[in-house]
Formats: structure tokens, C-alpha cells, sequence
């Protein structure tokens, strides 16, 4: 019996010894396996005189029980240590903080955009929207300048090829977003064919446009927001009003000046450029070219079928480029379009 005692001890150290389930199966084999200590005692109980047969099975009986309690013990702890170091090194914290905590934000010059959208929606205009890759009608032809037309070359732009590699005819990438306005116009009177008087057209056309030309304050693609009114009694002093209303609501300041100044182009007739000063800050004083402008010329409207000696209108084009450069106080527009993240994070 004292022998019994000691194999259950020994084996209980053993497998206390291992922290590796394969190892503690091996050391299994040496008490409960084919010819493991238990079962070789078992198999002599054949030779004992069989009233000493009955005590000594029960007490190998016993030992081995013990030696299973001992193993399925040490086998639960094996799984469980297991477990715990898995689950320690796929720890998740799952009170952490989540790691996107960067917000986005609108580029600077959208936020212009959207800002200039919702002050002439104020005013009751439309916005409109055109393709980039324009027909030629549309970007000059309707806007009264002809093929051959000097003030194309004031427009330097760019071309397609065609499969062939040659220039593709009649379309262009445009110069303006005035082409958008001849669509709206197109599709106004289309609409409205039917009625004995054409209801009002108010509508900016803003978006992205191209001429060839780059340095710190002209980039070969930049951005537009043309504004057009036509009705039966629209006049150059509406013209004013609504210029240096929207500047004033657009940079928040009413020490704002506003002048027109004479120039010239084929869509109107006359023409100016407007130009505005802040009355105090920084550019105090300093004029600055922000639009040109004027009233449609009768050629524009007769090309879209809309009788010039009827109605008669203002359109007015700038560069919300331009504005943003002065809402923020930028001094090179090629930031804009650098998609360097340290800049436009500061417009989040
Ligand atoms: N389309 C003109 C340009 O890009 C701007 C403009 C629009 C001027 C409307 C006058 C009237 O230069």
C-alpha cells in the first residue's frame, strides 16, 4: 500500500512538473498507458491467492482513480493557462478610444463655393451646373466671338485629340462657365416657348475652368462663378446693387468699397471690371481686380433666340479663387491645388 501512495505521488509531482499538454499525455502513458506502473500492478493481480485479490484491487483501484483525478486536474489547468495567455496577448481594450478621431473637412475654396451658392440662392437664383469638355459654340461662338475673333486668344485653352491623334473639332476644355449659362439659356426658352412672356432667368454658373497659365496667382485649371439676369427691365444699376450687396454679406463687412471700371468683352456691351477695397485690415485701401461684368450683348441673346429688343440683362463672372486667397488671407494660389494636408488641415 505504501508503494500505491508513492506512485500516486509521484505522478501527481509529474504532472504538476509540465505546463505543456503533450508533455503531460507522454507522462500519462508512464502510470495509465499499456504498460504504465498502474496498469502493470493491475496485471499482477492475476498471480495473487484470490482473498488478497479483492483488497489489493481496490486499493490499485483507488491509486489509479487518484492518478485520473490527478491528470484530468492538471489536463483543465494546462487549458485554462492556455486560454489565459491567448487571451492576454489578443487583449482588446474595448474602453479605448477608437483611433479615427481625425475629422475631414470641405478644401477651401468648396467652402467659397457653397458660401457663394447659399447668398445668390438668397436672392432668388438658380444654380447650374455644365460640362468641362465644352463644344465651341457654347464656350465662344454664342458668347459673340466667332472663329478668327481676336478675344479667343485672351481665352488660351486647351484641346483634344481625336483616335487619331489629331485636334478634335469643336470641343475644348472650357475657359469660362459663361458656356453654362448659354445652356440654361437654351433650355429656358425652350421650356417657356409657350408663353407670351419669358419669366426672368437668374442663375450662377460656378465650376472649375482652364487656360494656359501658371504662376503664383494663375493656374491652368481654376475656378468661376459666372451670375446672369435676364428679364424686361434689368439695368447696369441692378447690376451694382447686387455686386456689392453679395460682397459686402460675402467677406462680413460693410467697410467695403466697390468700383466699376471700363473694359471690354465680346459677350457684353458695356463691360467693366469690378474692382473692391476694404476700408480698413491689412489690404486697407489697396484696390483689388475681383470680376468682370456687363450688360449681355444683344448678339449673345439673338444666338440662344431670345429677343434682344425686348429683354436685356447683366452677367458677371469671378474668380472664387481669388476670393478665398482674401477671406483667408493666402498669398499663392498654387496651395490650393498642392493637396498638401498641412495646409487644408487648417481649413478643418
Ligand atoms: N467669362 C468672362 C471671363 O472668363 C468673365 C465675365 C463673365 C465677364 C460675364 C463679363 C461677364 O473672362
Amino acid at each position: 500500500m505504501h508503494n500505491l501512495d508513492q506512485i500516486v505521488q509521484a505522478a501527481v509531482v509529474a504532472f504538476a512538473a509540465t505546463d505543456d499538454a503533450d508533455v503531460l499525455e507522454q507522462i500519462k502513458a508512464g502510470y495509465l498507458g499499456r504498460n504504465g506502473q498502474i496498469t502493470e500492478l493491475l496485471k499482477g493481480l492475476a498471480k495473487l491467492p484470490p482473498d488478497e485479490r479483492r483488497t489489493t484491487g481496490a486499493a490499485i483501484n483507488h491509486a489509479k482513480l487518484s492518478v485520473e483525478g490527478a491528470l484530468s486536474a492538471r489536463r483543465e489547468a494546462i487549458r485554462k493557462m492556455a486560454l489565459d495567455a491567448r487571451l492576454a496577448e489578443e487583449a482588446l481594450d474595448v474602453t479605448l478610444p477608437g483611433r479615427g478621431q481625425r475629422r475631414a473637412g470641405l478644401h477651401p475654396v468648396t467652402r467659397t463655393l457653397e458660401r457663394i451658392e447659399s447668398l445668390f440662392r438668397s436672392i432668388g437664383f438658380a444654380v447650374a451646373d455644365g460640362p468641362e469638355i465644352e463644344a465651341d459654340f457654347q464656350n465662344f461662338t454664342a458668347l459673340n466671338t466667332p472663329e478668327d475673333h481676336p478675344a479667343r486668344s485672351m481665352h488660351d485653352t486647351f484641346y483634344l485629340q481625336d483616335e487619331s491623334g489629331a485636334v478634335a473639332k469643336g470641343v475644348l476644355l472650357r475657359t469660362h462657365t459663361s458656356p453654362i449659362q448659354v445652356r440654361y439659356m437654351q433650355a429656358h426658352v425652350a421650356r417657356h416657348a409657350a408663353l407670351a412672356t419669358m419669366p426672368e432667368i437668374r442663375v450662377i454658373a460656378p465650376g472649375r475652368v482652364y487656360r494656359v497659365d501658371s504662376d503664383a496667382t494663375h493656374s491652368p485649371m481654376f475656378h468661376q462663378v459666372e451670375g446672369l439676369w435676364i428679364g424686361e427691365d434689368v439695368s447696369f444699376a441692378d447690376l451694382k446693387g447686387v455686386i456689392a450687396d453679395f460682397l459686402r454679406r460675402f467677406f462680413e463687412s460693410d467697410d467695403l468699397q466697390v468700383r466699376f471700371r471700363p473694359s471690354f468683352f465680346p459677350f457684353t456691351e458695356p463691360s467693366a471690371e469690378i474692382d473692391m477695397a476694404f476700408m480698413s485690415g491689412t489690404h486697407k485701401g489697396r484696390w483689388l481686380e475681383i470680376a468682370g461684368c456687363g450688360m449681355v450683348h444683344p448678339n449673345v441673346l439673338r444666338h440662344v433666340n431670345i429677343d434682344p429688343e425686348r429683354y436685356l440683362g447683366f452677367a458677371f463672372g469671378m474668380g472664387p479663387d481669388r476670393l478665398t486667397m482674401l477671406r483667408y488671407g493666402i498669398n499663392d494660389l498654387r496651395l490650393f491645388f498642392d493637396g498638401d494636408l498641412r495646409f487644408l488641415r487648417q481649413f478643418v
